[in-house]
């Protein structure tokens, strides 16, 4: 088991993969390395000079390393979960998340001096431009917030040109700081539009998780009194969120910033696949699928749907974790707290059987389908009175401190560039084109 990050070099290996091609008896040696091997080796493999060369074909990557990275590791089997070594059940609840989205970063925690350093700056940069607000201000009052977070944060790179300089460190510790700073503002604007409330401006009295939800919910008050237990509900649930390895947005992150575009662009890049109501966005279907079912006694009946392959159960699943998401028995554990805080929910109670259903059935045990981090949060941000359509908002903000240490490692990497894949073309062979329409312009009545 690897106890130190591991090189960013390829390993030295002996090992290897004799490979027989049975179209011409020839045999190659390829490398193994790091339990890989290169599919760019395996172009040697060729039936002629003018042949291209064998490639890998992968979709949607379900069996292929796209990068080498020494920020997050998990292992599916054994529900593990590590932020640059650190097991996520330690750090959650005892660090904060500010202090995670440094060591993510910096690959090392930080001493106080730096942590007091890296608060104050991005505390002294939660303001966003008055135009972002008035361009917030454009969107329709049914607006879905996450559109806002997309459009909002690409907006910014037109704020901070300098930002494009992307090899010159101290522009991306800024644009870094801009953005964890920025983010939730943008975040807690587009929460108060919807709800037609006046934007409320960050407080920098107030810590990082107190500051969002003095944004989000303070009204006449002069100063927000956040409640304890939602503040370190927040906390918990950044950390858990901040970074996953190669998800899809972190995979968006890393393919739109390989073209050396601002990490402001990038990050819009990631807010938009995590949208997808498969990856970031299925906090708020969860939520959708509990208040369809509406009572225990419809559990079973909704159960059996989704075995006949009627629809999926949001919050189960993962394309890694093929045992329980370690992040969703922190949630559970935490759901329990917030509840006793609020009062007990109808809704958890359907969770609950829910989960007590499929964990016994042999349908999601064969497909080793588990709750992952999705299936208790929206229950969380409900009851602390968020709408279940700003679940997936809750998840973008803490997800910028991964993208931008993943945006930032594959910047550095020697290894990566353009992230420009190729295809196994299925169409049409050459074929001539005959101009066969009228093309002079007139309005046509169909
Ligand atoms: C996140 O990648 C990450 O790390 C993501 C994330 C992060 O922190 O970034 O962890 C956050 O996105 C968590 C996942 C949130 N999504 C959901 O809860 C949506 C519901 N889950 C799925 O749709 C699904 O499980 C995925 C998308 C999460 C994973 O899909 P895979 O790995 O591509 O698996 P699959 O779709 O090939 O399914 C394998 C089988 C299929 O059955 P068969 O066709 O073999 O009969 O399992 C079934 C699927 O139909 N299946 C489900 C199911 N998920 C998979 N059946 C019912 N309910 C489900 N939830």
């Amino acid at each position: 088991m690897s106890t130190t990050a591991t090189s960013q070099t390829p390993q030295a290996t002996t090992d290897s993969l004799e490979i027989r091609d049975s179209r011409t008896g020839t045999t190659y040696t390829v490398p193994i390395a790091d339990g890989t091997i290169r599919t760019s080796d395996l172009r040697q493999i060729r039936v002629n000079e003018s042949d291209f060369g064998l490639m890998g074909y992968d979709p949607a990557f379900m069996n292929t390393a796209s990068c080498r990275s020494a920020i997050t590791y998990i292992d599916g089997d054994a529900g593990i979960l590590r932020y640059r070594g650190y097991p996520i059940e330690q750090l959650a609840g005892k660090a904060s998340f500010l202090e995670v989205a440094y060591l993510l970063r910096n690959g090392e925690l930080p001493d106080q001096k730096e942590y007091d350093r890296w608060v104050h700056d991005i505390t002294f940069h939660t303001y966003v431009h008055e135009n972002i607000k008035r361009f917030l201000e454009g969107f329709r009052y049914d607006a879905h917030p996450m559109s806002m977070m997309v459009a909002g944060v690409a907006a910014l790179s037109s704020f901070y040109p300098e930002a494009k300089d992307i090899f010159d460190k101290r522009q991306r510790d800024i644009s870094i700081i801009r953005l964890l700073a920025k983010v939730p503002t943008i975040a807690a604007y587009a929460y108060r539009h919807v709800k037609g409330l006046p934007c409320i401006y960050p407080d920098n009295d107030l810590s990082y998780s107190e500051n969002f939800l003095s944004m989000i919910a303070r009204m006449s008050e002069s100063k927000y009194e956040a409640n304890p237990v939602f503040t370190k509900a927040i906390e918990i649930l950044f950390i858990l969120h901040a970074d996953h390895e190669q998800n899809c947005s972190t995979n968006a992150v890393r393919a739109v910033g390989s073209s050396h575009v601002d990490p402001f662009s990038a990050v819009a890049a990631g807010i938009s696949a995590l949208y997808g109501p498969l990856h970031g966005g299925a906090n708020e279907q969860v939520l959708r699928m509990i208040s369809e079912i509406g009572d225990m006694k419809n559990v079973p009946a909704f159960v059996e749907s989704v075995k006949q392959g009627k629809g999926r159960l949001m919050g189960f699943g993962h394309r890694v974790y093929k045992s329980y998401d370690p992040r969703a028995k922190i949630v559970k554990k935490l759901a329990d707290e917030v509840f006793a805080s609020v009062g007990m929910d109808k809704d958890l109670e359907i969770a609950m059987e829910l989960e007590r259903i499929a964990l016994s059935d042999d349908y999601f045990i064969s497909r080793k389908l588990y709750p992952n981090v999705d299936f208790y949060t929206g229950l969380i941000y409900r009851a602390m009175k968020f709408p279940t359509d700003y679940f997936t908002v809750l998840f973008a903000i803490p997800r910028v401190a991964g993208w931008l240490s993943q945006w930032e490692e594959m910047l550095l990497d020697k290894e990566q560039k353009i992230a420009r894949p190729r295809q196994i073309y299925t169409g049409y062979d050459e074929r001539p084109f005959t101009p066969a329409l009228d093309y002079r312009k007139k309005l046509v009545k169909f």
